[in-house]
């Protein structure tokens, strides 16, 4: 069954003239960074609305950089995993138009696809919330919290906290590419967040095949995929790949 649905997406991919991903913290996971949700997930241990409001970081940062230097540890000695090159290598192949990220760890970019759309931004790049100088994550001691600037001020990273609007160029490319694609990969997202899950309904109302892939099923599921193909995006998107650089081989030849 599953070959089958993997055989599927390849042709869907060879034939769609725009194919665009969705990814989410699943894609990650094999890295080694926690998800959010599900078992093991952040929000387990940290319940977002204590820690990860934009309020709570401007009244106490002391306590949301304790989630935040935990994300940071984990993210900054991430590598990017067979999911990750698996997308890379779409793009390389001319397959792939672009990915529209949830994830803040930078590992599309590090992985060498070039069109990626960071839609909470990058937890790599950090500035100072008085005087707004930019500075490197890996830059940031985590000695004492909140670390600051050397005017005085907190520092934070560069991501979206629950409460902050999405970056406005990030939502206008999302949705440019959103309304223009023939498929779309939804990848190792659980669905729960606005507005980053409304994107699948959107390419499917512009007649998208959507393309579920999450080892286990969400709220896309039966209503908004066209298919689901259960598994590890480590595992599944290799595979998927190679049945495009197979069977697209052929075509050529
Ligand atoms: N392969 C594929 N899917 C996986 C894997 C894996 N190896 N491991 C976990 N998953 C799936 C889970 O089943 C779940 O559906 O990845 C999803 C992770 O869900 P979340 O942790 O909710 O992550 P995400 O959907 O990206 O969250 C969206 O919520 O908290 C905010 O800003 C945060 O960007 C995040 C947003």
């Amino acid at each position: 069954m599953t070959d089958e649905l993997i055989n599927r997406a390849a042709e869907d991919i060879i034939k769609a003239k725009k194919v665009v991903a969705l990814t989410g913290a699943g894609m990650s996971v094999e890295s080694g960074i926690a998800p959010f949700r599900g078992k093991g997930g952040i929000w387990e241990k940290y319940d977002p609305v204590e820690y990860a409001y934009i309020d709570v970081l401007r009244t106490d940062p002391g306590k949301t950089w304790i989630l935040l230097s935990e994300m940071q540890k984990e993210i900054l000695k991430a590598k990017p995993n067979p999911s990750h090159l698996s997308l890379a290598e779409l793009e390389r192949l001319g397959f792939l138009s672009s990915i529209i990220t949830q994830n803040v760890d930078g590992l599309h970019h590090e992985a060498g696809n070039k069109n990626v759309i960071e839609f909470h931004g990058n937890h790599r790049q950090a500035y100072c919330m008085e005087c707004g100088k930019q500075i490197k994550s890996e830059e940031i001691s985590l000695e004492t919290l909140p670390p600051r600037c050397d005017c005085g001020g907190v520092l934070r990273p560069d991501v979206v906290f629950f409460g902050e609007a999405i970056p406005p160029e990030a939502l206008t490319k999302s949705n440019q590419e959103t309304r223009s694609c023939d498929v779309m990969l939804v990848i190792g997202t659980s669905a729960e967040v606005q507005p980053a899950a409304s994107l699948p309904d959107i390419a499917k109302s512009s007649g998208a095949t959507i393309i579920e892939i999450n080892i286990e099923e969400t709220g896309f599921t039966g209503y908004t995929s066209d298919y689901f193909i259960k598994g590890k995006a480590g595992e599944i998107l290799p595979k998927i790949v190679n049945k495009v650089k197979d069977e697209s081989t052929n075509l050529s030849a």
